[in-house]
């Protein structure tokens, strides 16, 4: 019952729900992520999570994982950022990205719940041109 019900909460998530290993490699995504980024869930289970952002990110989110391994100095979990995300098309979009951390009894996780804000954006530059 908790379970099917977590599964549910997952499946018709507005938001993207992606969980990370420590090494950046995709360990499940929801289907909010399929239609945000274009990509299946077979193109993105076990790929590294960089696939989902452009440059200089995609070259540097190893560095990233890496640094908080070594130092634990959080830049993003628990604080939320706004970042670019990258579709299967190439095309770009600003996200709103939360990121936190889950420890089982092996391993450490990453959780990482992404809101496409296009139109919020969008909405802001209209406004900026209004005054
Ligand atoms: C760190 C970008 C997705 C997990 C970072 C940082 C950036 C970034 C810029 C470093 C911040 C800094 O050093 O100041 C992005 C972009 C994404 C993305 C553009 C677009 C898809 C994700 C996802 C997860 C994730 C989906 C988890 C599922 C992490 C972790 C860190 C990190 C664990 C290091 C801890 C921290 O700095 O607090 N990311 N990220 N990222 N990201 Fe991502």
């Amino acid at each position: 019952e908790q379970l099917a019900i977590l599964a549910s909460v997952l499946r018709t998530a507005v938001d993207a729900i992606i969980i990370i290993d420590q090494r950046g490699t995709i360990e499940s995504a929801n289907i909010a992520t399929e239609r945000m980024f274009g990509f299946s869930p077979g193109e993105m289970i076990g790929q590294n999570v960089k696939m989902l952002m452009p440059s200089p990110d995609h070259e540097q989110h190893d560095g990233y994982l890496e640094r908080y391994q070594k130092t634990g100095e959080r830049h993003i979990i628990g604080i939320g950022r706004e970042v670019t995300g990258k579709r299967k098309d190439g095309s770009l979009f600003p996200l709103h990205l939360g990121v936190s951390e889950v420890e089982t009894d092996q391993r450490k996780l990453f959780t990482g719940i992404l809101r496409d804000i296009s139109e919020l954006k969008a909405a802001e530059a209209e406004l900026k041109q209004l005054n």
